[in-house]
């Protein structure tokens, strides 16, 4: 077929997501697999917003509230903020997407750790602007490598809170001092999409920025935490000039009328939330005494996923453990060849993972 395509275009990688379970049994003829690769709530959805949906299910005839009055009103209210701060997106991704559209021209750059979450590089790429990577230092945002790499050309700087795929976080005095170094016109985006996950009472709360005269955006998600990624719903609070630069470029309908009665719901259910929170807190200890007892490090996470050194190709161990039927990412392709990535499961899953992880590295001789 005969195209005329940019090469910008051509340069893009495919984001290529988590294996499906379906996927992995159709290719190896296996059955009662699990996956623990793409961070995703274990213990289903919060069951007000499943009833919410069901509920809006009699009008799909009609179209979205494009705008989502209620869902922005609610959001804007949790977090004290104006209506005209919230945008909301088919999933955070989508924000991403509107953010590099309404501010990226070709030749323009935007800075981001490597590794970071793959969406940023991507869509930068899809506008004709460069990324410019900044590696994390000791798994760990480098402010001072990223203030470095700010020049005339940047437009936006990336970050991501905890980040992914290391489950470190970025503190509010870290980030305070970075925000100084920034020129004022610089978009500093703060992707949140785990910080229900955090722990630590350093963690910066990116929030409390997206109000000011600085256009820093931040990026929330109800596919995480709230259990609701199969229905796509996140949103960006920021400054309200530049949400008005996004609805320019915003699809009318981005976000679905089931989407916005699950997300609508699902705030309003914080006992689902605290009770997801505590699971993942829970079993990530679980995991991390197995891995202590297969005497292999691991890396702490303020996150629901973890890295794992396995000492050894971490592709090969993907392999065998997707031969076990068990997915989880090998860190490979971010740049950590060693490591793999695991999100917290259900006890069972979690202790399958264990047992296949066992077996696996036994054979590769690299535990007892
Ligand atoms: C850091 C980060 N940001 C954004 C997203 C996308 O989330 P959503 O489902 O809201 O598009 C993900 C999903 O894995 C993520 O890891």
């Amino acid at each position: 077929m005969k195209l005329r395509v940019p090469a910008y275009i051509q340069s893009i990688k495919p984001y290529k997501p988590g294996k499906p379970i379906e996927e992995l049994e159709r290719e190896y003829g296996i059955s009662d697999s699990i996956k623990l690769a793409s961070n995703e709530n274990p213990l289903g959805s919060s069951p007000a917003a499943l009833a919410a949906m069901k509920d809006a299910m009699v009008r799909l005839n009609r179209y979205p509230d494009g705008r989502g009055y209620s869902l922005v009103e609610k959001i804007a209210a949790r977090w004290g903020v104006s209506p005209e701060c919230i945008v909301l997106g088919n999933g955070s991704d989508e924000i991403i997407g509107m953010l590099t559209r309404a501010i990226l021209a070709p030749g323009d750059e935007a800075v981001m750790t490597e590794p970071s979450f793959l969406m940023y590089e991507i869509m930068v790429l899809s506008c004709g602007a460069a990324p410019v990577f900044v590696p994390l230092k000791s798994l760990f945002v480098d402010f001072d490598g990223i203030a470095r790499q700010i020049t005339d050309k940047t437009r936006i700087v990336f970050l991501n809170n905890p980040v992914n795929p290391t489950g470190t976080i970025v503190t509010k005095k870290g980030f305070e001092a970075f925000l100084e170094s920034v020129p004022e016109h610089v978009v500093v985006v703060i992707d949140e999409a785990y910080i229900e996950f955090a722990k630590d009472p350093d963690c910066l709360q990116g929030i409390e920025y997206c109000t000011g005269k600085r256009p820093v955006a931040v990026l929330r998600t109800f596919s995480k935490a709230y259990g609701l990624a199969g229905i796509r719903i996140g949103y960006g609070v920021m400054p309200a000039p530049l949400a008005n630069l996004l609805h320019r470029v915003r699809q009318p309908f981005n976000a679905n009328s089931l989407a916005q009665a699950g997300a609508l719901a699902a705030l309003d259910d914080d006992a689902f939330l605290q009770r997801s929170v505590r699971f993942v807190h829970e079993e990530l200890e679980f995991l991390y005494a197995g891995i202590e007892r297969l005497g292999l490090n691991y890396f702490p996470t303020e996150a629901n996923f973890f890295l794992i050194d396995v000492e050894q190709d971490a592709d090969q161990v993907f392999e065998a453990m997707l031969r076990q039927g068990v997915i989880i990412r090998s860190m490979a392709s971010y740049g950590y060849p060693r490591y793999i990535r695991v999100t917290a499961g259900l006890r069972k899953e979690n202790e399958t993972f264990l047992k296949a992880f066992a077996t696996v590295m036994a054979k590769t001789g690299n535990v007892e």
